[in-house]
Formats: structure tokens, C-alpha cells, sequence
């Protein structure tokens, strides 16, 4: 496939987040000819540990400083000459965008038109030149709402975001569009689903199931647990972003998704039974923990994707099945106490206490 873009140097913004610390681990390694600057504000999400195997690598950089930082990303830019950009800074979490909706529109649309500004402001003399420079918005499908039993999200799904989390994550998809439609700017928007893997912040399910798994503790499923997410490896996410960046067409969306639909609680039951087997546990010795707790507010049934435009123009393909990745997951996290151990003092005990109170 011809190569329609060809990185020297990228402004990754949230690079120590879960996707972003992952994305960084493999493309700073696979890409040594390209400079990588990791501009992330250290939000209780962001965790430079995650990093250390390429910390000190020729061609990485770290910046602490916020996305709404428009002098410095102007001073960045000059700096830099960056010819594209990888933008997953963000706050991530649905449950404290509904206790705390603000830090969501500050973060995630302010934060994102603020860099479109400081990149449009950077390449206007190359507006015509698409393929010199792109700019990747990596987003989320939740921005479509939610799915009934059937039926599967497209690029063509109309947009219908129901959590603030959600609200600001599609208000920044329009800004994005709106740049590349009114001023050139060379666009890319991805729409991916539900991601799991290493160094994923327990609050989110599955790295929260495994903690509480190996501390014995409850663990609060929200309803009757049918809830239905399609999950994909934090790895083949990465990759389709890489295969997005390079040869992706400006002012084009796709959506990407493992086609991997699953319901919590037998998701839960899955990492549970991995658990057990990988601490020597008696086979469903941890299924007692399953707690059903109130139902999150105005929360979405079932995501879905239907990938087969990213498949199709681009010959992506997930490498990992659910119950591979699912494996690989629960083992990496096992080997990583010492990771979650120092994520869960630093931070999550404290959240957890205030969500939940005392399960
Ligand atoms: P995360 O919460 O783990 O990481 C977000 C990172 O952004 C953190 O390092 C944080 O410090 C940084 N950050 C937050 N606000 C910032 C600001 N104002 N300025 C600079 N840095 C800031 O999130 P994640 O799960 O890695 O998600 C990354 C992106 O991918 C987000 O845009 C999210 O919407 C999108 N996404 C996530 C998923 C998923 O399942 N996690 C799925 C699809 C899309
Ligand atoms: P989450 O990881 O927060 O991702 P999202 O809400 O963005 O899909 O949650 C995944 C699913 O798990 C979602 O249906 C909510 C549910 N859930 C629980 O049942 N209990 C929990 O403690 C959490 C965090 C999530």
C-alpha cells in the first residue's frame, strides 16, 4: 500500500495514559527515524512508570503541560516542527464525568480546539500539502450512543452521545471535522471501542475487577450486568492508529472495533476464573465477589462496531482473540503487582471509597 504520510516528528499528547503510555511503548521503538514528543499534563491518569523502558530513548520527549496551553503549544510547534499529531489527552472516565462534568469540557473540547488552533496556525503554509502533515483525533464510539440488541455502529451512525464524557468527546469530533472541512486542516478522526490491556487505571472494569480479585475485596457490577461492550487489546487499537496516521485519508473517520461483544458479567466471570487459575485459587472461588450496585445514571446498553471501512481501505486486522488478549491481560497484570499496587496507593483507593462507599 503506498505510504501517504511519512512522520518526522509527532506531538503525542496524553502519552501517559493508558493508550497513549501503549502507543508510545511500541512506535517509539518500531519508528527510531522519527522524534516523538509526549506532551501530557500528569492528571491522576497519567503515569510516567508506564514509560520507563523508553525514557531515556535518542528519539523521545517528555513535556509536562496542558492541552489548553495554547502559548506553549505555539512554542512547541516552533520548536519542534512537528508534521503531525496524535491527540488522545483526555478525560477518560464516564462515572466522574458524571459527578464532575466541567473537567470533561475543559479537557477534551477546549483542550482539542485549542490544539487544532495551534496546528493550523503552524501549517497554514502547507494547507494545500495534505500529505506532509495529519492530524489524528483519537476518539470514542460512545459518541453514537447506544445500541439496541442488534445492529452495529458505522462511520455513518448519526451522533447521539448520552454522558457528559461522551458529550465533550463528540464535541470535540465536530471541531476536528469542522477544521478539516473549513480550513484543510489534514484531519484524521478514529471512533474505537471498548480497549483493555497493560497499564490500564483501575477504575475502568477490567483492570479494577483484577485488583480487587487479588485483594479479595467486592466488586460492584452496575445493574444485572448486561450491559454489552466490544472489547479490544490496547495493541491492535495502537496499530490501527499507526495504520491510520501513514495512510489514513485526510478528512476521513473510521471506526475500530475487535467485533468482540460480550456482557459484564461474563466478562467479569472470564477474568475472574483467569484470576483464580493464576493465583492457584480453587476454580470459581472468586465468583462470590460479583456485587450488583445501582445502575450508573443514563448508562449505555450496548456498543458495537462495524469495522469493515478500516479492514477494507486500510487491511487492518485485530491479532488478538478476547479469550488470548483476555489471558495475556489478566497474566500481565498479575506479573505487574508492584505497578498496580503503587497506582492503587497513589490515587485510586481514595476514588474508590467516594464512588462506592464501603461495598
Ligand atoms: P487515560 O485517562 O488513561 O489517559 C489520559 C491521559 O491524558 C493521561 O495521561 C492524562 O494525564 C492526560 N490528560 C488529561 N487531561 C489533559 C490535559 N488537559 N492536558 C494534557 N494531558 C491531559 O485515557 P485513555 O484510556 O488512555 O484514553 C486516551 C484517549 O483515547 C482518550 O481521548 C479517550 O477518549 C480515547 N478512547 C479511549 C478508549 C478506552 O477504552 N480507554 C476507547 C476509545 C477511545
Ligand atoms: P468502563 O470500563 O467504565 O467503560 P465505559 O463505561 O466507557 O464503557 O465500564 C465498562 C462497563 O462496565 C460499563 O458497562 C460499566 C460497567 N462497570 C461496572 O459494572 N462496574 C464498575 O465498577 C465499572 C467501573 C464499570
Amino acid at each position: 500500500m503506498a505510504l501517504t504520510h511519512d512522520p518526522t516528528c509527532i506531538l503525542v499528547t496524553g502519552g501517559a495514559g493508558f493508550i497513549g503510555s501503549n502507543f508510545l511503548l511500541r512506535m517509539v521503538p518500531r519508528y527510531p527515524e522519527t522524534h516523538f514528543v509526549n506532551l501530557d499534563r500528569l492528571t491522576y491518569a497519567g503515569n510516567l512508570m508506564n514509560l520507563r523502558s523508553i525514557e531515556k530513548s535518542a528519539n523521545y520527549t517528555f513535556v509536562r503541560a496542558d492541552v489548553t496551553d495554547s502559548e506553549l503549544l505555539a512554542t512547541l510547534f516552533a520548536r519542534h516542527k512537528f508534521t503531525s499529531v496524535v491527540h488522545f489527552a483526555a478525560e477518560s472516565h464516564v462515572d466522574r464525568s458524571i459527578t464532575a462534568p466541567l473537567a470533561f469540557v475543559r479537557s477534551n473540547t477546549l483542550g482539542t480546539v485549542t490544539l487544532l488552533e495551534a496546528a493550523r496556525a503552524a501549517w497554514s503554509d502547507v494547507a494545500h500539502a495534505a500529505h506532509a502533515r495529519r492530524f489524528l483525533h483519537v476518539s470514542t464510539d460512545e459518541v453514537y450512543g447506544s445500541l439496541g440488541a442488534d445492529s452495529f455502529f458505522t462511520e455513518h451512525s448519526p451522533y447521539d452521545p448520552r454522558s457528559p464524557y461522551s458529550a465533550s468527546k463528540a464535541s470535540a469530533d465536530h471541531f476536528a471535522r469542522a477544521y478539516a472541512h473549513t480550513y484543510g486542516l489534514p484531519v484524521c478522526i478514529s471512533n474505537c471501542s471498548n480497549n483493555y490491556g497493560p497499564y490500564q487505571f483501575p477504575e475502568k472494569l477490567i483492570p479494577l475487577v483484577i485488583a480487587r480479585a487479588c485483594s479479595q475485596e467486592p466488586i460492584p457490577i452496575y445493574g444485572q450486568g448486561d450491559n454489552v461492550r466490544d472489547w479490544l487489546h490496547v495493541a491492535d487499537h495502537c496499530d490501527a492508529l499507526d495504520l491510520i496516521l501513514r495512510n489514513g485519508q485526510p478528512g476521513d473517520t473510521y471506526l475500530v472495533g475487535g467485533s468482540s461483544e460480550c456482557t459484564n458479567l461474563s466478562l467479569v466471570r472470564i477474568i475472574l476464573d483467569l484470576v483464580d487459575e493464576g493465583l492457584g485459587h480453587p476454580s470459581g472461588h472468586s465468583h462470590r465477589l460479583i456485587t450488583l450496585v445501582t445502575d450508573r445514571p443514563g448508562h449505555d446498553f450496548r456498543y458495537a462496531i462495524d469495522a469493515s471501512h478500516l479492514r477494507q481501505a486500510l487491511g487492518w486486522r485485530p491479532r488478538y482473540s478476547l479469550t488470548e488478549g483476555m489471558r495475556q491481560t489478566v497474566a500481565w497484570y498479575l506479573d505487574n503487582m508492584d505497578w498496580l499496587q503503587s497506582v492503587t496507593d497513589r490515587s485510586y483507593r481514595d476514588y474508590f471509597q467516594a464512588q462506592y462507599g464501603q461495598l
